[in-house]
């Protein structure tokens, strides 16, 4: 084996070792695109996830996707940025609101796009919940006036909650003869509002 090569192997056995000592968290891993687009999203349990990953989907799957609790220090390789949220007691995550106080100033310009997230009762969702989560909430913690927005349907995941918190909702639920484990995220509506957004018309 000449030199050069026993080096090569050497270089990629230290990376494997590497890789496999501190293992990466399943990512999406957006496909490339001239333009750069990120999703900052905020969720308990996931649902907000599989809605920003949608919306990338129906964007081509350029956008890349932040937990609010994982974004990046520095968004300013991003030229569009879409924020979205679930909904408990009316509001998103501490850390999401926490984010925007403090940075929403430097992104707003960047913001094309908001969404929510909201169980609304086991209801579809519509024009209260623009007005009450997107207009009177999001819109002002990221300092926006009129941008695109959309408010999806929730969902409840008994698997992944707190058993306290889930039976607290399955009490109430049960009173409104709500389904559970409900499911009303849409994501061909997911799909759409994406495909809208990257035309410049949602
Ligand atoms: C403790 C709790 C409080 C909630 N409060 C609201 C609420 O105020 N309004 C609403 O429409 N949905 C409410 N929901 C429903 C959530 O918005 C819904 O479950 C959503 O899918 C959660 O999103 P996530 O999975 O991304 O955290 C609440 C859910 C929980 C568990």
């Amino acid at each position: 084996m000449q030199r050069r090569t026993f080096l090569n192997l050497g270089i990629a056995g230290l990376g494997t070792t590497v890789a496999m000592a501190s293992p990466i968290p399943v990512q999406f891993i957006p496909n490339p695109s001239k333009e750069k687009w990120a999703i900052l999203f905020g969720t308990w349990y996931g649902t907000s996830r599989d809605a920003s990953i949608w919306i990338s989907e129906g964007m081509g799957g350029i956008a890349a996707v932040f937990d609010i609790r994982q974004v990046p220090a520095d968004l300013s390789s991003y030229d569009h940025l879409i924020v979205g949220t679930s909904i408990e007691s009316g509001k998103g995550r501490k850390e999401l609101e926490t984010y925007l106080g403090a940075n929403a100033a430097k992104i707003k310009d960047k913001i094309r796009a908001l969404f929510v997230v909201c169980g609304n009762r086991g209801q579809k969702p519509g024009p209260q919940q623009t007005t009450t989560y997107v207009d009177s909430y999001l819109a002002k913690l990221c300092q926006v006036g009129t941008v695109p927005s959309h408010v999806f349907g929730g969902r409840i995941t008994k698997s992944v909650m707190p058993p306290d918190v889930y039976s607290s909702i399955e009490k109430m639920y049960q009173s409104m003869n709500i389904p559970l484990d409900m499911d009303n995220l849409s994501r061909a509506e997911c799909l759409q509002f994406g495909k809208e957004v990257l035309a410049g018309k949602a």
